[in-house]
């Protein structure tokens, strides 16, 4: 296993829709192992392969609190089949967005079916924070990032803030 880079705005690549994944093999067991141990080492209850720069339609999310035993999740091909009517806020952040966090408003509730690691269809009803997190991912897959549910306005002031953060690194010191 290994820790890998992760992309942060105003990278391109993290508006990529990523291609579904035809064969589970022992490569993208160890593609799945990586995000999991990026996402702990972060750390973050949500990864994307793409925020690794790979674009493959896979999420590990593991929402067990801090002093609750890991209990993570691979969803590979993960769709959302039902949401419901209820819609709750949460802070929400995102590890390709480092230290900017705000309110989203999403369905409470969702139903997700995705192929375990064994290749196996399985499916999750989500509520709480699973559901935020599996549709914040989601998202990702389809490079729609967590700002892009902000109005113009704020969602333009965070991307310039990264855009010059960027270019400030680039200047040869
Ligand atoms: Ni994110």
């Amino acid at each position: 296993m290994a820790i890998r880079e992760i992309l942060t705005i105003p990278d391109a690549r993290l508006s990529t829709i990523s291609e579904p994944v035809e064969t589970i093999d022992d490569e993208l067991l160890a593609l799945l192992d990586d995000m999991l141990e990026t996402m702990y080492d972060a750390p973050g209850i949500g990864l994307a392969a793409i925020q690794i720069g790979v674009p493959k339609r896979l999420v590990v999310i593991d929402t067990a609190k801090d002093d609750a035993p890991p209990r993570p999740h691979f969803l590979i091909n993960p769709q959302i089949t039902w949401t419901s009517e209820e819609m709750s806020t949460y802070e929400e952040g995102c590890l390709s967005i480092p230290d900017y966090f705000a309110e989203i408003e999403r369905p409470s509730a969702c139903r997700v079916t995705y192929l375990d690691r064994d290749g196996n269809e399985q499916e999750i009803e989500a509520d709480g924070v699973l559901a935020t997190c599996v549709q914040h991912e989601i998202d990702h897959l389809n490079g729609v990032l967590f700002i892009d549910h902000l109005s113009k306005l704020k969602r333009d002031r965070v991307i310039k803030k990264f855009a010059k953060a960027e270019k400030r690194k680039a200047v040869p010191a």
